[in-house]
């Protein structure tokens, strides 16, 4: 099982070999959290800090338990109550932390690019838990993993990503990954929420949900991001439900074995209909939050044995 990154701050560096890598041991993960032998030792005698700069309670909680349950030593920095607010920067918060030797750093931020930019900073592995509007790579391979179990594959599939495309991160992270598993991706939107320069992404795009949901296997569904918003980029949250919000009606235009995904939190009543997004027949909802663990575990995993590796390397070259 060879993943030659020092880091996870996308799925754009990734090759679709990596990404099948990472789900596969990930599948085992899943299928190790369902029985009684859920704890490992595969991160035991390493230290991870998660520092979310922005809110959290999917990601932050399923990366702490993903480490928690492979032995790592998890700390969670309270970002609210740092000294970001007494003036540090975000790269003098990340260098005090590094001087403290952790293996693992776990970072959200509202700045895209943010992560990156820290990455070159500290000689531990970086994971992004998402930057801004560009990536959320866990995001993505869970999803990819929930798509793979619910479907048997993850290659030509008809995958419409839904709503606020323009703010998403996670609807960028997807359409990168299932692109490059070589899917047919439809966006559905209001041209307000598409993002500039959307034909070089390869996709179809609609704004009319029937037509756009014509056949297909899976439906994302993505939250109304208002904190990323500076404007009226809707009419109405009622108008906006009528349009694109997904209910069973709209849902019947999809394949009649279509899943329903949606990363959360969600709105019940803005983009999808509370009781479709409870309906196990149709959603994988919770399978998303499932498979949110055993991803990040696996993450963890892959990049702990490429810094086992290396410092065996310094070891002998010492
Ligand atoms: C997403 C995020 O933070 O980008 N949530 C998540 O990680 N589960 C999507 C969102 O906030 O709408």
């Amino acid at each position: 099982m060879s993943f030659d990154h020092a880091h996870l701050l996308g799925i754009e560096p990734l090759a679709p070999r990596d990404i099948t890598t990472i789900l596969d041991l990930a599948d085992q993960y899943a299928d190790r959290g369902r029985s009684a032998a859920k704890y490992g030792d595969a991160l035991a005698g390493l230290t991870q800090i998660n520092m979310f700069f922005e809110n959290s309670t999917r990601t932050q909680a399923s990366f702490e338990l993903a480490g928690k349950r492979l032995g790592a030593d998890v700390m969670s920095m309270a970002m609210q109550a740092s000294s970001i607010k007494k003036g540090e920067t975000l790269i003098d918060t990340a260098m005090t932390l590094n001087a403290m030797h952790p293996d693992l750093l776990v970072v959200r931020h509202p700045h895209s690019g943010a992560v990156n930019l820290l990455a070159q900073k500290v000689n531990c592995a970086v994971l992004n838990a998402g930057d801004g509007r560009h990536e959320h790579p866990t995001q993505a391979l869970l999803d990819a993993l929930t798509i793979r179990r619910a479907k048997g594959r993850l290659h030509r599939l008809n995958i419409a990503i839904c709503g606020d495309i323009a703010h998403s991160r996670v609807a960028r992270s997807n359409i990168i990954l299932l692109g490059k598993m070589e899917n047919r991706i439809r966006l559905i939107g209001p041209p307000t929420l598409m993002p500039a320069g959307i034909a070089e992404f390869g996709t179809e795009v609609y704004d009319d949900m029937k037509k756009g949901l014509e056949g297909v296997d899976v439906v994302m569904m993505l939250r109304l991001q208002r904190e990323r918003m500076d404007g009226g980029f809707i009419p109405s949250e009622r108008e906006y439900y009528h349009r694109y919000g997904l209910d069973a009606e709209k849902l019947a235009h999809a394949a009649p074995d279509a899943i329903v995904m949606h990363p959360g939190p969600m709105n019940r009543g803005v983009e999808i209909d509370g009781e479709l997004a409870d309906d196990l027949r149709r959603s994988v909802i919770q399978q998303q939050v499932e498979m949110g663990v055993a991803v990040r575990m696996a993450a963890m995993d892959l990049l702990a044995r490429n810094l086992r590796s290396r410092a065996t390397t310094e070891t002998v070259m010492a």
